[in-house]
């Protein structure tokens, strides 16, 4: 139960719910009084939390080594020091959110480690598994009497949050967003202390999952009357020449006042106009109390939203009582249809379109799990480049700006929950994901999750009823499914309770399956399953790789050209999702060590492409596309075959090798073309035809020895808000500018102006060196380093370099913007000077601030008494020797250069005298005075446990 419920249980006030739809639909709107002019905000802050954190491991079983945490739940504040203003935390790592420890551990080769991509993270590790992040803050006076709430978009896996030394809750589950109330905890008008622990040990999945808080931070401010997180819900009807926007808003009340509030909803345009409203009738709410709302408009001629036209609305809630408005909350949304069809698969707004998917985790080089919203941007544009247009979230709720990105730039999401369950827990992670994302138009439908050994049986059906009961409480608008194992018991069990029927991979079962029922719609949930490495053309599991021949399934499951030649041609089968659009680090696949990630993406880590990239784009996009492959670097193998492939979609590719036609073939559709070449150093050319005419040609060029670098940046431009990051990419070239296919020269990239190399990769899945490095060796020619901008407009100059080789350098700017609203950093003043004159600390949670003026001594101590400084009195300063009193603490120091030794004495009367009253009158029994002789045998004085000392200060920065 939460705190809110606990109030609505005592105030025995139920929810209300308004329907409000005819009455106060825009027609009725103008017998309502014109709401006063709306407050900018509405009250509402909404600050990105994410620069200015402290960072330092802990220790998941010696409580020494992890800030004396020892689950400190027996009493509400007094957390321990580490939760302190004074602590220091000079030692902890500056970071900045989303921030993924895990990349920064060294590999170690222990096979219980595979699927987290050998990162030493678990049970056996404690060491490196649990992190702290800190972070002091400033709330201004004028928050007293907003309700202050820090949200995380989600954490790995496990996360402890202490407040200004209060533990505040805790929250498990990695991908499933939380938030705290931090209302009655919080110090406006002075300094606040945020503490996260974050437990890594334990693992939600099977993949690599990072570890920290690896996605954004969040402190809202609002008024007690507000629209609750996710509270407002567009919902859209199309119908021929207008849609019908039903609107959802909740609405807290998390004061002690009960007021009267109205809800006005408008809809602005893709264009910025209003074109709709609707206000509310008043109605009470409660003392910490909630209120529901149910409005509709109607949107004439709406502008939809598709894969080619990005068109988003927003809805904006208004809340007032009246006289104030005091709540404004902006939710963007999307009209749009999105059905299936039996016989013909999906249709986006009456229109068919085949899904043609890609499965991904969160995983980037350089970068892990902590992808900046840029880098979810660069993936999606790339997998559209390759002719994507959907994905499945596999296998747990994205990171919001993920969908931005496919809202923004057009792909369809299929959004997938973590935990297949009816339990507490999997219900509250399906709701929140349904809340959370019910909005964006890119989220066609809901994954209820993947490969559940019980999804088929009898308590499979009841557990997924459950949760479609709770997408269609919270939605209702989307159908429900889910990705099968292979492709049993298809349409039993739990299956029965899915809208469309998913299989992972067994394509012969969805076709017996679609034979003996017709009526239900399929959809392919995960595909291929293919592994290759980029650039590689040989098997060498010595090594880690696999050869970039299509048919090098090594799974077993499908080929690339298998699956979707069998796709292709089932109007019926809605599409499905590649096993995986990109590389990711944990279930090394084939081979284990030393291959520390999957080699089944189609894409590389870093971006590059994989050859298979072009046989879907050939097949996906209505481009001319011509690619041959393998690279023309063979020595020693001159005189033997070798198999050149070419992925195309021309009608027909004639192959050279240096000038000599080796023959011309017909491109079959959904297919690709082979030859089988003796080898012979020079050029090997594939000429594409369209129509008769030749339109393409590609060619691969034996290269000579590695001259130079050739670096390129992805974007031109980025912004200076400290987040915005482009991605600088080295070719290894010869010296005729001819690619050299087999380069692994080191690269150092050096970075000069606003920005930083965040990290670096190469794509190669057996690679040991770190990704958070500014130098990498290049893998099979290339290699890449993501560069993220500062806060500072101005260029950003990145120069790669390698011994031997001619150095490249690119530069882009990073143009000044608005920053997002943020929560401003924080920095203890330290008082400058020499002398006693600085900031000193003794080894404990103790600050001293000495500003010495002649022979007179100010300054503050912190530690003492809780977080509150207590004024120096009486210092007086005799060359090195001085003196004061703090509370009932007196003080002499002696300043020894860089230190000073201090004494303390004091600290107030002695608690109590305590007396040996043995001799008493009575043989058994008290005396007879009344006193109380069961403390004497405590002789002695007590004191409080601020008593005397010496110890020894050192200067600090911080
Ligand atoms: C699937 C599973 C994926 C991944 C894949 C590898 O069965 O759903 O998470 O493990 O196999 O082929």
């Amino acid at each position: 139960m939460t705190r809110r419920d606990l109030f609505k249980t005592s105030l025995s006030v139920p929810a209300a719910v308004v329907a409000a739809e005819s009455a106060f639909s825009e027609q009725a709107q103008a017998q309502t009084q014109t709401p006063p002019a709306p407050v900018p905000g509405g009250g509402r802050e909404r600050l990105l939390f994410d620069f200015g954190w402290r960072f330092h491991l802990g220790h998941a079983t010696d409580m020494a080594k992890d800030f004396d945490f020892h689950g400190n739940f027996s009493k509400t504040g007094g957390f321990g020091a580490v939760s302190t203003l004074a602590f220091d935390d000079s030692d902890w790592k500056s970071v900045d959110l989303p921030h993924d420890w895990a990349i920064e551990l060294p590999f170690e080769n222990d096979p219980a480690l595979g699927n987290k991509g050998f990162y030493p993270l678990g049970r056996t590790y404690p060491a490196t598994s649990v992190g702290w992040y800190r972070r002091i803050f400033e709330l201004p006076a004028s928050d007293a009497g907003k309700r202050i709430t820090v949200e995380f978009d989600a954490a790995y896996r496990e996360a402890t949050v202490i407040f200004n030394g209060f533990y505040i809750g805790r929250h498990i589950g990695g991908y499933d967003p939380f938030s705290f109330d931090l209302t009655d905890f919080a110090t406006p008008g002075g300094t606040n202390i945020l503490l996260v622990r974050v437990d890594a040990t334990q693992s939600d999945g099977w993949f690599y999952e990072g570890a920290g808080i690896y996605r954004h931070v969040w402190l809202v401010k609002t008024n007690p009357l507000h629209v609750k997180k996710w509270g407002a819900f567009a919902r859209s009807e199309v119908r021929p020449g207008e849609a019908v926007v039903k609107v959802r808003t909740e609405v807290a009340n998390d004061g002690k006042a009960v007021p009267n509030a109205r809800v006005t909803s408008s809809i602005v345009d893709p264009a910025g106009k209003l074109v709709a409203k609707t206000v509310s009738a008043p109605q009470s709410i409660a003392a910490f109390g909630d209120l529901v709302t149910e409005q509709q408009v109607v949107v004439r001629t709406p502008a939809l939203w598709s894969l080619e036209e990005r068109n988003l609305y927003k809805l904006v809630t208004e809340i007032d009582t009246g006289g104030a408005i005091t709540d404004r909350y902006e939710t963007p949304f999307g009209i749009r249809t999105c059905t299936f069809d039996a016989e013909k698969g999906f249709f986006l707004n009456g229109k068919s379109v085949k899904l043609k998917g890609t499965c991904n985790h969160q995983d980037h080089a350089g970068v892990g799990a902590a992808l900046p919203d840029a880098v979810q941007y660069f993936r999606v544009r790339k997998l559209q480049e390759m002719g994507c247009n959907a994905l499945r979230t596999s296998h747990n709720p994205p990171t919001p700006e993920l969908l931005n990105a496919a809202d923004e730039l057009g792909m369809l999401v299929f959004d997938e929950t973590r935990m297949m369950s009816s339990n507490p827990e999997g219900l509250a992670q399906l709701e929140n994901l349904v809340r959370r994302d019910r909005n964006h138009p890119s989220v066609f439908m809901w994954s209820l999750g993947n490969e559940e050994g019980t999804a088929d049986t009898e308590k499979g059906f009841l557990i997924l009823t459950e949760m479609k009961a709770v997408t269609t409480k919270y939605d209702g608008s989307r159908l429900v499914s889910m990705a099968p194992n292979g492709g049993r018991n298809m349409g039993k069990g739990g299956f029965a309770a899915l809208d469309v029927q998913g299989y992972n991979y067994a394509d012969q079962a969805a076709d017996a399956f679609h034979k003996a029922n017709p009526k239900a719609p399929v959809m392919g949930t995960e595909q291929v399953s293919a592994v290759a490495t980029r650039g590689i053309y040989k098997m060498d599991p010595e090594h880690g790789y696999v050869g970039s021949y299509d048919p090098y399934t090594t799974t077993g499951r499908a080929s690339c050209e298998g699956w979707w030649s069998f796709c292709n041609a089932r109007p019926w089968l809605a599409g499905g999702f590649i096993w995986t659009g990109f590389d990711y680090r944990g279930e090394p696949s084939p081979y284990g060590w030393p291959n520390i990630g999957s080699q089944y993406g189609i894409i590389d880590m870093c971006g590059f492409p994989k050859d298979s990239f072009f046989y879907f784009q050939s097949w996906w996009r209505d481009l001319p596309v011509l690619h041959v492959f393998p690279h023309w670097n063979w020595p020693g193998l001159e005189g033997k075959e070798i198999a050149v492939w070419v992925y195309s979609n021309l009608d027909r590719v004639e192959l050279f090798l240096n000038g000599q036609s080796l023959g011309a073939k017909d491109m079959k559709k959904d297919a690709h073309l082979a030859w089988n070449v003796k080898y012979a150093p020079g050029t090997i050319e594939a000429r594409g035809f369209k129509d008769g005419k030749q339109v393409l040609t590609a060619k691969r060029e034996t290269a000579g020895p590695a001259a130079k670098l050739v670096l390129t940046a992805d974007r031109k431009e980025i912004s200076a808000d400290g987040e915005d990051v482009a991605m600088f990419a080295v070719e290894v070239q010869d010296a005729e500018g001819r690619p050299v296919p087999t380069a692994d020269n080191e690269v150092s990239f050096r970075l000069s102006g606003e920005g930083r190399v965040m990290g670096v990769g190469n794509g190669d899945p057996t690679n040991h060196e770190p990704d958070t490095a500014s130098s990498r060796k290049a893998f099979c020619g290339l290699c890449m380093a993501v560069v993220q901008a500062s806060k500072t407009a101005g260029g950003i100059t990145v120069e790669a370099s390698s011994p031997g080789l001619a150095p490249s350098n690119v530069t882009i700017s990073s143009k000044a913007v608005k920053l997002r609203p943020q929560v401003a950093g924080w920095e203890r003043e330290a008082a400058a000077g020499s002398g006693i004159t600085g900031l000193w600390r003794t080894g404990a949670a103790q600050i001293f601030t000495f500003r010495q003026d002649g022979g007179a001594l100010a300054g503050t101590v912190e530690g003492v008494r809780g977080d509150t400084p207590i004024a120096i009195q009486d210092g007086k300063v005799d060359g090195a020797k001085f003196s004061f009193t703090a509370g009932n603490m007196t003080y002499t120091g002696t300043l020894q250069g860089e230190a000073i030794e201090l004494q303390r004495s004091g600290g107030g009367p002695p608690r109590r005298e305590m007396k040996w009253v043995a001799d008493a009158d009575l043989a058994i029994g008290p005396p007879p005075d009344g006193s109380d002789p069961s403390n004497g045998a405590f002789v002695g004085l007590s004191r409080g446990p601020q008593g005397p000392a010496t110890f020894m200060l050192h200067r600090a920065k911080r």
